[in-house]
């Protein structure tokens, strides 16, 4: 079984190309295993200030491009524009009834042009960017004065059962660590947007036993991408230890496997530096 996890922090990220390909490859099967994409989008897209009325929107990091549909459904009279850093998902999404332009980025440099879009929705995918002070930065840039950017992505102790298993087993990198909530709260209170909202909800996905876990993990295309990564497939005596500690976390509904979730709303000041 090979290793699989999701993004950390700064200085311990995988390559870009890597997660670009490893996102490409699991395009086909990311939709049927996206239970907690699904629930975070959608309560992302709740949090929208409810006067919000884009003419431009983005959906960045759209992956198969289910929420660039939500937009698209919502805001019917606005224009969409999916932004991915992975070709292989953008190809998948492209040609359904979601954003109108499909266009090959990264967060942390986007290929729009100043005060381009109004609305900039971004779901779980931003844990995967270094720099977020950068996000920030860009998101800044490409939104008009009074655009909202609103985010959901990962914080620290997401996948603490999983990292605590292995740390019995071997105590090597097989799930990230994640930017601590601390960090996002004081980059967007840094940043030249205004905080509206800016929150953290733990989502618990419940699995019968860790391969079912680590299947899907790996059909989301969230593998441990990581320098300081194990090298190679996991023992047999490594993997046992592994369903063994696990084991401590069951409960009623199976093995937990807990998403901490930060979900924040940021607004450009329609006077600059207000
Ligand atoms: C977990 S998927 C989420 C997809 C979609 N937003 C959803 O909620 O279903 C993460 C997506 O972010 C993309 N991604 C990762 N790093 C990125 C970056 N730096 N810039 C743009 N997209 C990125 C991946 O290619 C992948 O499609």
């Amino acid at each position: 079984m090979t290793d699989l996890s999701l993004p950390g922090l700064p200085g311990a990220l995988p390559d870009k190309r890597q997660v670009a390909a490893s996102f490409s490859r699991a395009a086909a099967s990311y939709d049927s295993v996206a239970e907690l994409q699904r629930a975070v989008g959608h309560a992302l897209l709740e949090q929208l200030p409810s006067d919000v009325e884009p003419q431009h929107w983005l959906d960045l990091g759209s992956g198969t491009g289910y929420f660039s549909r939500a937009l698209r459904s919502r805001f019917p009279q606005a224009a969409g524009v999916a932004v991915d850093i992975a070709e292989g998902m953008l190809q998948h999404a492209r040609g359904q009834e979601g954003a109108h332009y499909y266009v090959a980025g990264d967060a942390e440099r986007l290929p729009l042009q100043d005060a381009s879009v109004d609305l900039i929705f971004t779901s779980l995918a931003v844990q995967w960017c270094g720099d977020f002070r950068a996000v920030l930065d860009e998101a800044f840039r490409v939104l008009q004065p009074g655009g909202a950017l609103a985010f959901a992505s990962l914080c620290a102790g997401t996948l603490h059962e999983l990292r605590e298993s292995w740390q019995a087993v071997d105590g090597l990198v097989h799930v990230n660590r994640f930017r601590p909530l601390q960090d996002y709260q004081r980059l967007c209170e840094q940043s030249a947007l205004r905080v509206l909202t800016l929150q953290v909800r733990p989502h618990v996905l419940h699995y019968p036993d860790v391969r079912s876990l680590t299947h899907e993990l790996k059909a989301l295309g969230a593998h441990n991408l990581n320098p300081g990564r194990p090298a190679g497939l996991t023992g047999r005596a490594r993997m046992q230890g592994l369903l063994q500690a696990y084991e401590q976390f069951r409960q009623t509904q199976g093995l937990p496997a807990t998403y901490q979730v930060v979900y924040g709303v940021l607004q450009k000041p329609l006077i600059e530096g207000e």
